[in-house]
């Protein structure tokens, strides 16, 4: 039988090709669609030795519009679109907004046109749970209801302007636009085989690859940044969610667009996928060195600016409607990251 074909923009990027992945397995046919400004090409040998061949991959940048389009006009029946290209570090985009403007909303922008053109009806939108800021404490556990909160950055502003495009091209279009928006929370962790993961450039910004670089010696130490904010240890709250279970939510997205479409409520749905726990900077810390039996060195340093103190999920319309939860134990996630971290580093 013929796979369903699924475009997958930013697909060589950290979560991209963990969903390539779980494309393939639960088997549809991605098409990788990457200008491999933030990824590697060697991410393809990475899945290929996860399931056996190298994905189809277009070397492209989404916000050209005729390079979008080559990919379009070359391949027929593709089903729908996940759109994970776009840039995603918080302080540059403060240092360079018009670089995001433009990447992230002119990607957006020629996705859509390109599919109302070639009659591509499904998009999945990779946006995230910034567009919540920092929640009142009555709407904590933080459910896709909540009021939105002016984005800090132009970064998160560009997911906040994605959304409202996505909903007036939905609701324009009727049945031939639909369109799931996943508010992401806080991914990590690496594919239990170690083949692919994250791999950011220069200084890790986030938690978790500070952790890994300075658990592998690269980092010195790593700073807690406050430990006085009005949270149980005073360290920051997030929900850490597994790219592999993220990955799972992609799959379930695609398939209620093309199998369930008539279900859907209205023309976009939102939904929130994280794992309802709520963790902090220390409990990550202590859960990590527990579960790979090791020490890593930290110091308490000064609040880092624009932080929000806590945000978690409430996940349960993401586990309703998508039958999907994230329920990797936090411990196997901890030792895929390390593992991960291990192999890229050459480390036993
Ligand atoms: P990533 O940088 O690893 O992947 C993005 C991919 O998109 C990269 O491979 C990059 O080369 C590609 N890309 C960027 N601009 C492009 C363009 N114009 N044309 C073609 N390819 C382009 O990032 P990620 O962590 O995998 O994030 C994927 C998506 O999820 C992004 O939209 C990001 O904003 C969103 N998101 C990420 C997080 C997170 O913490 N990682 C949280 C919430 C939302
Ligand atoms: C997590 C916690 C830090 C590094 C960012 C984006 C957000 C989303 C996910 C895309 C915070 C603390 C961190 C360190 C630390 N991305 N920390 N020491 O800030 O929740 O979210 O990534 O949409 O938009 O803003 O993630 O991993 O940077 O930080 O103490 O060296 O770890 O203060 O409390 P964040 P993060």
């Amino acid at each position: 039988m013929k796979k369903r074909r699924i475009l997958v923009t930013g697909g060589t990027g950290y979560i991209g090709a963990h969903t390539v992945v779980e494309l393939i397995n639960s088997g549809y046919e991605p098409i990788i669609v990457d200008n491999l400004s933030n990824s590697n090409i060697s991410v393809l040998d990475g899945v290929n030795s996860i399931v056996g061949f190298k994905p189809l991959f277009e070397q492209v940048d989404c916000s050209d519009f005729e390079d979008f389009e080559s990919v379009f006009s070359k391949y027929d029946n593709i089903e729908a679109t996940i759109h994970f290209a776009a840039f995603k570090a918080v302080g540059e985009s403060v240092e360079k907004p018009m670089l995001y403007y433009k990447n992230n909303l002119q990607s957006l922008l020629n996705l859509i046109e390109l599919s109302l053109k070639y009659s591509v009806g499904s998009i999945v939108f990779s946006s995230s749970c910034t567009v919540y800021g920092q929640p009142d404490k009555d709407h904590l556990p933080v459910s896709e209801s909540a009021p939105l909160q002016p984005a800090q950055s132009p970064y998160g502003k560009t997911k906040q302007m994605c959304e409202e495009i996505l909903k007036d091209i939905a609701y324009a279009n009727g049945d031939s636009i639909k369109v799931i928006s996943l508010r992401y929370f806080n991914p990590i962790g690496a594919h239990p085989s170690s083949q692919i993961g994250e791999l950011p450039l220069g200084i890790p910004q986030n938690l978790l690859p500070f952790v890994t670089q300075t658990a592998a010696g690269i980092r010195d130490i790593i700073s807690v940044f406050g430990d006085d904010y009005n949270t149980p240890d005073g360290s920051c709250i997030r929900d850490y969610i597994y790219v592999c279970d993220l990955a799972k939510a992609h799959v379930a997205s695609i398939q209620r667009l093309l199998n369930d479409r008539e279900k859907m409520d209205g023309s976009i749905e939102f939904f929130n996928l994280g794992t309802g726990n709520g963790m902090s900077v220390l409990d990550i810390l202590r859960i990590f060195m527990k579960a790979n039996g090791l020490e890593v060195p930290y110091k308490i340093a000064p609040r880092r600016a624009g932080d929000v103190e806590q945000v978690w999920a409430d996940p349960s319309k993401a586990n309703e409607i998508l039958g999907w939860s994230a329920d990797t134990p936090i411990e196997d996630v901890m030792r895929s990251a390390w593992n991960w971290e291990k192999k890229i580093r050459g480390l036993k």
